[in-house]
Formats: structure tokens, C-alpha cells, sequence
């Protein structure tokens, strides 16, 4: 190595990140923390970048004093807002470690043994979901909207090579319960999106489905619910498999929150269906304790994906196409190996314990509903489905909810946020850490009087 390096390493300084990093695995996050005023962080961290630089010390104490204090610590067991993180100490471990590793995981050639450990942590899921392991496969993406784009693009050129129905506009059918990412998806790939009414629970309504499907001759892919993000609706996915097979058109399943389940023999039953999907994505990141960021990406028939997605350029003409090419199964082409957290905690606790925490995850949320249908002042108005409660006040109006909300976010008792549910505003419980206290939010709860 050159003894003139261009930058210099401050041991002292790195020490201090590393003892930083452990302490914070070991302790977790402070709940108070969260967003600060952009005016103020521009006093702190407004032109930070000088010419000279300010040094390691000074850089790493505006990390640990203005950055890390203004973000939200949705890893805390208090976090029950949106669909939060709970990453395991072995995967947040590990995730700290391949910043240092510097893995290049778009290609075999740059990061073989990653991939290799990537595609056991996929076969894992294939394998839940009753998918054939040997054809099956996939790759780790940054989050579920560039999972699910990636899906829908091989969807619509699968049906684009069997149908040559290239110049149509073609449409996919999924329920008003979808996540707003497939809305962003069909803006980019220029595709309608039949939107079929959901029923009390969040489900799509499968004899609208039908209606719909056999009016529309340029739908090209179905999408299923598993786990919708405001309800925690799961879709009949087993009679949508049966319309998509009719129609010899592409079933994609959205599990980015929900289909962590599968890891739960009991719970598993609930996607009945999902060994016929063509593909279907989960977020470790969501509900299998994988730290940002991280989405399985999963088709039935794997070439399918390479087809869509593998980039083609002289300067790739390097590459082995022979082997496993990650970046060939969805839209990117430079990654890190994300999927290794994932991967790494499987190996080091088993999977029995994932089992065990997806299924006292479940456990929390019904002992909080019961809290709430015990609680006078509160009327539960959903679930739990999965692990999604929605309820509301009976006593406090929106304003008053609002502020209540606010005020155990700021005090880092409780991030619990308002919803609209079927025209009504009412609070979400949303579970996904198994160390969430329920006698510790049934006692938050009975402040909403
Ligand atoms: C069901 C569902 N699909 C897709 C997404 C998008 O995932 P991401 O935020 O990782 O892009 C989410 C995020 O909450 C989700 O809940």
C-alpha cells in the first residue's frame, strides 16, 4: 500500500465509530430522538464542507450530536407507526461490518461467496412459500416499490413475448387497498391500473375481480395483497392464482410487510395460493428483522427476470453470463449484497427462533386489541390482521387525537399516527418488533380519554 494514501485513517476517531456502533446494537435507539426544524439543522449542519475539511473528531460528533438525535428511531419497540424496523443485534452486527467489506454484489465475478449466501437466504423464502428451489430465484432490492416495479416489468414482458401484443396500453388489477408504490410504478411503466373495490376488511372483492378481468383483455399481471400496509388485508391470493392461470397472465404478490408470516407454520396458512404466484416480494427490513435496505425479490421462473431486466453494454461484455448475475433480476446494476443481514441472522439464530418471534409479534398485537376492547374510551375498529390494529377514540376528537399523538411521539412513549379507513379517521397499530411491551401500550392507550 502507498505510505502517501491520500486520506489519512485517525485511528483514535475510528475507534470511537466502531464503540459507537456496538453500543448502539447493544443499547438501541433513544426513543425521544426525531425530526428538528430544517432552519435549525441548517445552523448545525449547513456548510459542513469546507475546503480543509474539519477533521474526523468534529464530523463523527455532528453524526452522533445533530444527525442521529433528528431521526426517528423506528427500531424502537415503541415504534407502532407506518411498518417499522426491529433489526436483530446479528443483523444490525453484520450490516455494520459489510460497510467495511465493500462487497460488489452485482455480478458473481464481484461477490461470489455474498451471493451465494444471498441466494440461500432466498431459497429460504422459495422454499416457505412451496416454491421448486431449482428454478426459482431472485435478488435483493432496496425496497418493495423498486421490488414490485421490478416484477411487474417481467410481468409485462412475459406477456409482451407470449401475447406480441407490444403497441396496447396495457393495464395490471389489484385492490384499493394496494400500496401507493404500484400508483408511482404505473406513472414510470405507463400502465392502467384497475382498481377493484376492497370489502370490509381490506380484501379485494373477488367477484368484482372476475367483473373486471373479463371486460379488459389488456391486463397483463394481477397484483395480491399480502398484508396490505393500512389494514393488514391479505387477498384470497389462492382464487386470484386461479383467474391469473385462466387468463395465462402473471401473478405478482406484494408481501412486503405481511408475507414474513410465512416464516410461521400456523400463520402460513393465511396465503394459501401463494405456492401459484410467479412472483412475490417481502421486506426484510418490514418483519424479518433485517436492517434498511432490503426487499426479496422472488420469481417462480427465474430466467423470466433475467429476460426483463439483464443490462446489455460493451463494457459488460466481461461478465460471466454463465453464473448467477444479481443485477440481472431487477432494475439496478452496481449493489451491495443486502440481503446478507438477512442471511447472516437466519444462520446465527435458526430459523425456529424467527418462527417464535413472527408468532409473538401476532401475540402482541391481539393482547393490545384486547387492551382496547377493554378499554371503555376506545372502540376497535379492525383486526388485529396480521399484526394491524386500526381503533379510534371515543371521547377525543381528530384535533384532540392529533395532539395526543404528537405529544407520546415527542415524549418516545409511543409513535401510534392517525389513519383514514374507509372514510373514517381512526389510529393504527401496525407490530413488527417482539419486543414491544402490549401491557406498556394498553397503558398509553388509556391516556387517549
Ligand atoms: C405492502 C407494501 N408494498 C410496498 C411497499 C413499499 O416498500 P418500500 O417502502 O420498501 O419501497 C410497502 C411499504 O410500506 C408496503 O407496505
Amino acid at each position: 500500500m502507498s505510505k502517501t494514501n491520500s486520506f489519512l485513517i485517525n485511528n483514535s476517531s475510528l475507534e470511537e465509530m466502531l464503540n459507537w456502533a456496538k453500543k448502539r446494537i447493544i443499547i438501541g435507539p433513544d426513543p425521544i430522538s426525531g425530526a428538528k426544524k430544517k432552519e435549525l439543522l441548517d445552523k448545525e449542519l449547513g456548510n459542513t464542507i469546507s475546503k480543509k475539511g474539519i477533521g474526523w473528531k468534529k464530523t463523527f460528533d455532528l453524526f452522533i450530536n445533530t444527525i442521529v438525535p433528528s431521526t426517528r428511531p423506528f427500531d424502537h419497540p415503541t415504534s407502532l407507526a407506518f411498518v417499522a424496523a426491529a433489526p436483530t443485534p446479528a443483523a444490525s452486527s453484520i450490516d455494520a461490518v459489510l460497510g467495511a467489506a465493500e462487497i460488489f454484489a452485482g455480478n458473481w465475478d464481484g461477490g461470489s461467496g455474498a451471493i451465494y449466501a444471498e441466494n440461500e437466504a432466498l431459497k429460504w423464502l422459495a422454499k416457505l412459500a412451496k416454491w421448486p428451489t431449482k428454478t426459482s430465484g431472485g435478488v435483493f432490492v432496496s425496497g418493495g416499490t423498486l421490488g414490485n416495479l421490478s416484477a411487474i416489468h417481467a410481468a409485462r414482458t412475459n406477456y409482451q413475448l407470449i401475447s406480441k401484443a407490444k403497441s396496447k396500453k396495457l393495464s395490471i388489477l389489484c385492490s384499493s387497498e394496494a400500496h401507493s408504490s404500484l400508483y408511482a410504478i404505473a406513472k414510470v411503466m405507463d400502465f392502467k391500473i384497475h382498481e377493484v373495490k376492497s370489502n370490509l376488511n381490506g380484501q379485494i372483492d373477488i367477484k368484482e375481480a372476475k367483473k373486471i378481468i373479463n371486460k379488459n383483455k389488456n391486463i397483463f399481471c394481477i397484483v395480491a395483497n399480502a398484508g396490505a400496509t393500512n389494514s393488514g388485508a391479505i387477498d384470497n391470493i389462492n382464487v386470484l392464482a386461479s383467474l391469473a392461470k385462466s387468463k395465462k397472465i402473471w401473478l405478482h404478490v406484494d408481501g412486503a410487510y405481511g408475507l414474513a408470516a410465512l416464516a410461521d407454520p400456523q400463520s402460513a396458512k393465511l396465503f394459501k395460493g401463494i405456492e401459484k404466484a410467479d412472483s412475490f416480494i417481502v421486506d426484510p427490513h418490514k418483519w424479518l428483522f433485517a436492517p434498511y435496505d432490503s426487499c426479496a425479490l422472488l420469481y417462480k421462473d427465474a430466467r423470466k427476470g433475467s429476460i426483463a431486466h439483464g443490462q446489455r453494454g460493451n463494457y459488460l461484455d466481461a461478465v460471466d453470463k454463465s453464473s448467477w448475475n444479481p443485477s440481472d433480476f431487477a432494475l439496478h446494476l452496481t449493489r451491495r449484497p443486502r440481503g446478507l443481514p438477512l442471511w447472516f441472522s437466519l444462520v446465527v439464530y435458526g430459523s425456529t427462533a424467527y418462527a417464535k418471534a413472527i408468532k409473538k409479534t401476532i401475540q402482541i398485537a391481539k393482547k393490545i386489541a384486547i387492551g382496547i376492547k377493554k378499554n371503555k374510551n376506545l372502540e376497535l375498529i379492525l383486526g388485529p390482521q396480521l399484526t394491524v390494529i386500526l381503533f379510534r377514540s371515543k371521547k377525543l376528537n381528530d384535533d384532540e387525537v392529533n395532539i395526543w399523538s404528537e405529544k407520546y411521539r415527542r415524549n418516545g412513549a409511543l409513535l401510534c399516527l392517525p389513519t383514514t379507513w374507509k372514510n373514517m379517521k381512526v389510529l393504527r397499530i401496525c407490530v413488527v418488533n417482539p419486543n414491544t411491551d402490549p401491557s406498556h401500550v394498553i397503558k398509553i392507550l388509556k391516556t387517549l380519554n
